[in-house]
């Protein structure tokens, strides 16, 4: 198995890109099927989403618009702590269906805080496309249920297909997890 060492880490390839191009393909025609008659905005959760997003959104073929948005965190006051904002999201979404695009739902926490704003901002319907999905940590289940899913993983630390250690990886075309 093909071992790679990044920073002070070593992983072993778990998902081959071959494997996630195919799943991602399987994604793409559950998604064009979905929305056959309406159109769809897509959002790109950056940064980790951008390699997902690029592979995902070029097998889709309904009437569609794509944009990213990023979480910022910065240190609010003492009471609130770190706070995180949703930034590019500029156009009105009022009424419109998104599909959201994320590397990894993991506890669910950057999901949930998307989903929130959506709804603030009354967007449509809300679907997620997540390429991976850690369902040991995920702490949402009652509410968020990723609605298109490449791959369930355990409760590991991945790197490669837009996810990175410390900065480091997201250019490896295949899933890599930590040894
Ligand atoms: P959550 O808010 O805990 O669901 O985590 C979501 C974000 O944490 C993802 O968008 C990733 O940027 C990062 N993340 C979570 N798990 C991993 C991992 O295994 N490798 C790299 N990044 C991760
Ligand atoms: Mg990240």
């Amino acid at each position: 198995m093909k071992e790679i060492k990044i920073l002070d880490k070593n992983f072993r390839e778990m998902i081959p890109e071959s494997v996630v191009t195919k799943r991602i393909g399987e994604l793409a025609v559950m998604i064009n099927n979905d929305y056959s008659e309406k159109e769809a905005i897509f959002l790109g959760i950056l940064d980790g989403a951008f390699l997902f997003a690029a592979e995902l959104y070029k097998r889709i073929d309904i009437l569609s618009r794509i944009s990213f948005v990023k979480l910022a965190s910065y240190q609010g006051t003492r009471t609130t702590g770190t706070v995180r904002e949703l930034i590019g999201l500029n156009e009105d979404i009022t009424g419109k269906e998104i599909v959201v695009i994320e590397d990894v739902a993991d506890t669910g926490h950057t999901l949930n805080m998307i989903i929130g704003e959506l709804r603030k901002r009354k967007a449509g319907k809300v679907r997620i496309a997540t390429l991976l999905y850690k369902p040991d940590s995920f702490q949402y289940k009652d509410t968020i249920k990723p609605d298109y899913v490449g791959f369930e993983i355990d409760n590991n630390f991945v790197v490669g297909y837009g996810l990175d250690y410390n900065g480091y990886g997201r250019n490896l075309p295949a899933i890599y997890t930590l040894i």
